[in-house]
């Protein structure tokens, strides 16, 4: 069992079966190190983590997961490499192949991710880009299978900016049959032609995805709520323009009272309280916030180990 592309750069590029092999073995990886059963399926494997912009869960959950795979991760920044300093990627890409068995990378330009990609003789992994967020999309269905069992017809609704979240979180509920619709005003709505590419993957599956700007209107009925930041890295300084007109883009009690009984609230972290989504939100029964972060580290074990293991998983 493996996945049929070299990399993992959009979930658009996976098919419905290949997203549904990433969740299966990401609950028997869980399973796993819940009962500290070994699965060092990278034993003897060494990644090089790149990343241009700062991380906290990508950073530690890819970190610890390739060690726990039995692996070798090494860290990269931008001030301490060369990437930093303009060393062409498709160098970058072609030197560190001669070194390592897989790429893992975080930066601004999804262009430059593919290039990687395309120069690379080994797996690169998307860890963020301002278009896209794959791993983090892909830990928010496996979440959402885990509390609510039942992925296909449920109805989620991203609150606010149509960023790269929002994009990920598209094409992820596409592949596995899930309603989506991203609730943004004009001005900061997901771009075009990832939603026509989202619908298109949606048709195999009968998910349905949409863009509303009434809030209030989307939300109704939502088995999932789920808000990112107004201002994402590298947009510090639009953040009072933003704020005009995404202020009232928030996940709050109101909110939560028209989306169903039952529905959970997500959010991919880092969270400004009182900003996306409020404190009582964010602290109440519904949110499983914390149990989404911690699924960072399966759901990329499972991709780095269908990508990087020669074992049958
Ligand atoms: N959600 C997420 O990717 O968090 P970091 O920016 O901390 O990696
Ligand atoms: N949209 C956010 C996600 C952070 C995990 C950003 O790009 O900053």
């Amino acid at each position: 069992m493996g996945l049929n592309s070299k990399d993992l750069l959009s979930i658009h590029d996976l098919s419905v079966g290949e997203v549904a092999t990433i969740l299966d073995v990401a609950r028997k990886l869980k399973r796993k190190q819940k009962n500290g059963e070994p699965h060092e399926y990278c034993k003897g494997k060494t990644l090089a983590m790149i990343f241009s912009k700062a991380s906290t869960r990508t950073r530690v959950s890819f970190e610890t997961g390739f060690h726990q795979l039995g692996g070798h991760p090494i860290y990269l920044s931008d001030s301490a490499s060369q990437v930093g300093r303009g060393e062409p990627v498709r160098d970058t890409a072609r030197v560190l192949s001669r070194f390592v068995d897989g790429i893992m990378i975080r930066t601004f330009s999804h262009d430059e991710v593919k290039e990687l990609a395309q120069y690379a003789t080994i797996p690169v992994i998307n860890g963020l880009t301002d278009l896209l967020h794959p791993c983090q999309a892909l830990t928010d269905i496996f979440t959402i299978m885990e509390h609510q069992k039942v992925l296909k017809g449920r109805k989620l609704v991203y609150v606010g900016d149509g960023n790269n979240m929002a994009h990920s979180l598209m094409f992820a509920c596409a592949k596995v049959g899930m309603h989506m619709v991203c609730a943004s005003p004009k001005g900061y709505q997901p771009d075009p032609e990832i939603l026509r590419l989202a619908q298109e993957d949606g048709a195999m599956t009968g998910a349905k995805i949409t863009v509303e700007e009434n809030l209030l209107e989307a939300a109704k009925g939502a088995d999932v709520l789920y808000t990112d930041v107004w201002a994402s890295m590298g947009q510090e300084e639009e953040f009072a323009e933003r704020k005009k007109v995404l202020g009232s883009y928030q996940i709050n009690k109101e909110l939560l009272a028209v989306a169903r009984p039952e529905a959970i609230v997500l959010h991919c972290l880092p969270a400004h309280r009182g900003e996306e989504i409020t404190e009582d939100v964010m602290e109440g029964p519904q949110s499983v916030i914390f149990d989404q972060a911690e699924n960072r580290l399966h759901v990329q074990k499972a991709i780095m180990a269908l990508l990087m293991s020669e074992e049958n998983l």
